[in-house]
């Protein structure tokens, strides 16, 4: 027998329980050592508030945000030395129009040699954000954009515009006894219902994929038809918020039969031909530090619907960013761009990625720390309610900040409360806080950055709090509760 129908015989025994990543360590930086002690008292110094605290002193692992944390691959450091500086239609331009009209679609950037924009380079996702809900705000008050789960960044974008942001989240999100691989969906049957009743008042509907709010669950392709069937049965633009696209597309070749044989890319390009616009942030499946995109469809139902909106656009890009062929992006940052697009939709590395994810969220369930099931792509979520289940922390504690706080000093590991501080609000007049439906403690996991001991060590640290939840003291806002976006601005104390 040769050696390669041997191998091809030993078809069961190459599945091995793990397999090696699929790529290798080009370059490492050593961290720094810091006592618990050292890193409490910077973390007092800054109000208990981890975003001021200073990642250098971060000994474990910086779960903060798996946005503009990836490591770059050695082709896309490569691609940094081909950047060309120039101010007008610089070498990138040109290999990123390319890229985004092979993995998104030939309609959602091939007008400009027509001088009618229909693509607009920003720096990163919220000015994209920004720009579109600012000409959409300006079509008149009392507006609601719909979404299976709008992000914080995109939620106020919407409401500083004076647009109302409404999160039809699915059913599946809260139901602890659903097995659903999707449910990042968004709920139709209230889509319906509000485009029964305020379909005048809606310019545009979103779904975000993956759903990050909706604890980074992917949403399905059927969902994604049938909420643009069902808004362009109503002849209005469908947008996807689609920073994590090609994490949600694994999760739809791995879920839904239909696209079991189908490549990423393929389901990729499936996914955006039912919208008629894009906002993305590229720090996450760009594959880049920094950079963003609106995309939006010639001939789709925005251009249709709003023939003068990109033009405004297209000024609003030019006076805050930058011209169009740059938008708020470096040259070099471009090429980088163009080649970690090329880089995401690989299925070895999205196995491997969400592979990893995956192991993360597992191992905080074999040690009985409650999380968000299944696992999503980017992200493990941490259900705070359960974690203090049973003890005297309430939701006016805010118990996920004094885990951050804990977490961070005690074992270096840096994770960020999304749940009730972040989320919440309170009425200074009234004195009442507001709780949302979520009260998650995220560890976002940055891109080809950690090893698995790195996760499992993080872990092991979570479980050592869980167990000693009950001497977890509560917290006290010195400075910040009444602010919007307050998570990224308020200071914090330990209630004595
Ligand atoms: C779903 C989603 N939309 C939009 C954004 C905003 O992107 P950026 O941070 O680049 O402004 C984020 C950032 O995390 C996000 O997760």
């Amino acid at each position: 027998m040769n050696l390669s129908s041997l191998v091809k015989s030993f078809k069961e025994e190459r599945q091995l329980p793990i397999s090696p990543r699929p790529y290798i360590n080009h370059s490492v930086e050593f961290k720094k050592s810091y006592t618990p002690v050292e890193r409490a008292k910077m973390l007092e110094k800054v109000g208990l508030n981890v975003f001021f605290f200073p990642a250098e002193m971060i000994t474990g692992c910086d779960f903060l945000s798996d946005s503009g944390t990836t490591t770059m691959t050695n082709k896309q450091w490569a691609a940094l030395h081909l950047g060309d500086e120039s101010y007008g239609s610089n070498r990138g331009y040109f290999e990123l129009i390319k890229v985004i009209r092979e993995t998104f679609g030939e309609e959602f950037f091939n007008n400009p040699e027509k001088g009618k924009s229909n693509a607009f380079l920003f720096h990163q996702g919220r000015p994209c954000e920004d720009a579109l809900f600012t000409a959409l705000g300006r079509l008149g008050e009392g507006q609601i954009i719909p979404s299976n789960g709008h992000f914080d960044t995109t939620a106020a974008n919407i409401e500083i515009n004076k647009i109302k942001a409404v999160n039809l989240f699915s059913k599946e999100l809260t139901d602890e006894k659903s097995t659903s691989h999707f449910k990042g969906n968004m709920d139709t049957e209230k889509l319906k219902k509000l485009l029964k009743t305020d379909q005048k008042k809606i310019p545009v509907v979103y779904m975000t994929l993956t759903n990050n709010t909706g604890g980074g669950q992917p949403a399905s392709l059927a969902n994604i038809r049938e909420v643009a069937e069902i808004v362009h049965s109503y002849k209005l633009p469908f947008f996807i918020d689609a920073c994590r696209f090609a994490e949600n597309a694994w999760f739809i070749k791995t879920y839904e039969k239909e696209y079991k044989n189908k490549s990423i890319l393929q389901i990729v390009r499936k996914i955006f031909s039912y919208c008629d616009g894009i906002t993305i942030s590229f720090k996450k499946d760009g594959l880049v530090n920094m950079g963003g995109g609106l995309f939006i469809r010639n001939d789709g139902y925005f251009m249709k619907k709003y023939p003068s909106l990109p033009g405004g656009i297209l000024d609003y890009q030019i006076v805050k960013e930058g011209h169009p062929t740059y938008g708020g992006m470096s040259g070099r940052d471009i090429m980088a761009l163009a080649e970690g697009l090329k880089t995401i939709v690989n299925e070895d590395y999205l196995t491997y990625r969400i592979g990893q994810v995956t192991r993360f969220g597992q191992a905080m369930i074999d040690n009985k720390i409650p999380v968000i099931s299944p696992i999503g792509g980017h992200a493990v979520y941490l259900d705070i309610n359960k974690f203090y289940k049973g003890t005297k922390m309430k939701p006016e504690d805010f118990g996920g900040i004094s885990l951050t706080a804990l977490l961070l000093s005690l074992y270096g590991h840096r994770a960020c409360e999304l749940g009730y501080f972040a989320f919440g609000s309170y009425d200074q007049k009234t004195k009442i806080e507001t709780h949302p439906d979520v009260n998650f403690v995220r560890f976002a996991v940055p891109r080809l950055r950690y090893e698995d001991q790195d996760l499992l060590s993080a872990v092991a640290a979570v479980k050592a709090l869980h167990e000693k939840r009950d001497l977890i003291p509560k917290i006290e806002v010195a400075y910040g509760r009444e602010l919007t976006l307050r998570h990224f601005k308020a200071r914090f104390a330990f209630k004595a």
